[in-house]
């Protein structure tokens, strides 16, 4: 599925009567129940509760990180509860996800990271170095494009993990606490960019974050209580 054909689906995200449990047997335990969420392509929204609430849980569902084991889950028309082989890989490769504790390879630099993200997809528009290199730039990183990770600060390194999910202007970006690491100055960036891929490029962004400062800045806010949607507002 290539990530244009993403943005035609009248849902970007839609899920009914989700629940998982981790384990099995006496060791079962639900952490989410009856999830109902449905977001529009092009929408930006953030999801929050408190810790062990199950956002993680329920953003690994939704990049396919995880088997869903009931109810229904439907992510930029790919049925994740029937997706196997060569379409699951496609799909997870479709997104842009940004996890909570990032693995960017010590061996390359900033730029070398994101090309090698680029290079996995290899239907990308335009030329790829220049945007990679203004990709880099827009995050604060264009000084530092030829550094490797033990010569960047955290905050450094979270924004080449951003760059190399985005790289590749995925109709989904799933964000795991992206700007936990970031100073203000950086986390407001981030989410510039995140709004502008939103606006501009239809991409429909799903972000953890337990910053209350950064609640305003998108469209929709969920908050996840014990496993359950406990409210969703639009703005
Ligand atoms: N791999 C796992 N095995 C068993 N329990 C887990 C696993 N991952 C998370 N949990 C449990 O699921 C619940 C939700 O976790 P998580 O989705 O990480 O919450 P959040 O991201 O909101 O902090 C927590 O009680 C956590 O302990
Ligand atoms: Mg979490």
């Amino acid at each position: 599925m290539a990530a244009g054909d993403a943005r035609k689906h009248e849902k970007a995200i839609d899920i009914s009567g989700l629940d998982y449990a981790f384990g099995e047997h006496e060791a079962r335990k639900q952490v989410l129940y009856d999830i109902e969420l449905a977001v529009a392509p092009g929408e930006f929204a953030i999801m929050t509760g408190p810790s062990g609430s199950g956002k993680t849980t329920l953003l690994s569902l939704v990049g396919a990180l995880r088997r869903p084991q009931q109810g229904r889950i439907v992510c930029v028309g790919s049925d994740l509860m029937r997706l196997q082989g060569v379409e699951l890989e496609a799909y997870r490769t479709g997104l842009g996800f940004i996890f909570q504790l990032h693995n960017l390879f010590p061996a390359l630099t900033a730029f070398q990271s994101v090309q090698m993200a680029a290079d996995l997809r290899d239907d990308l528009p335009g030329d790829k170095m220049e945007r990679i290199a203004s990709l880099l730039t827009e995050l604060g990183l264009g000084e530092r494009l030829h550094y490797r990770p033990s010569k960047l600060s955290g905050g450094q390194r979270q924004r080449v993990a951003i760059a190399r999910a985005l790289v590749h202007r995925p109709a989904l970006v799933l964000a795991d606490e992206p700007t936990a690491a970031l100073d203000s100055q950086n986390t407001e960036i981030v989410l510039g960019l995140f709004r502008r891929l939103a606006r501009e490029n239809g991409t429909t962004v799903l972000m953890v974050t337990q910053d209350a400062r950064v609640f305003e800045r998108a469209d929709r806010l969920v908050n996840l209580v014990d496993g359950r949607i406990d409210s969703d507002s639009r703005r």
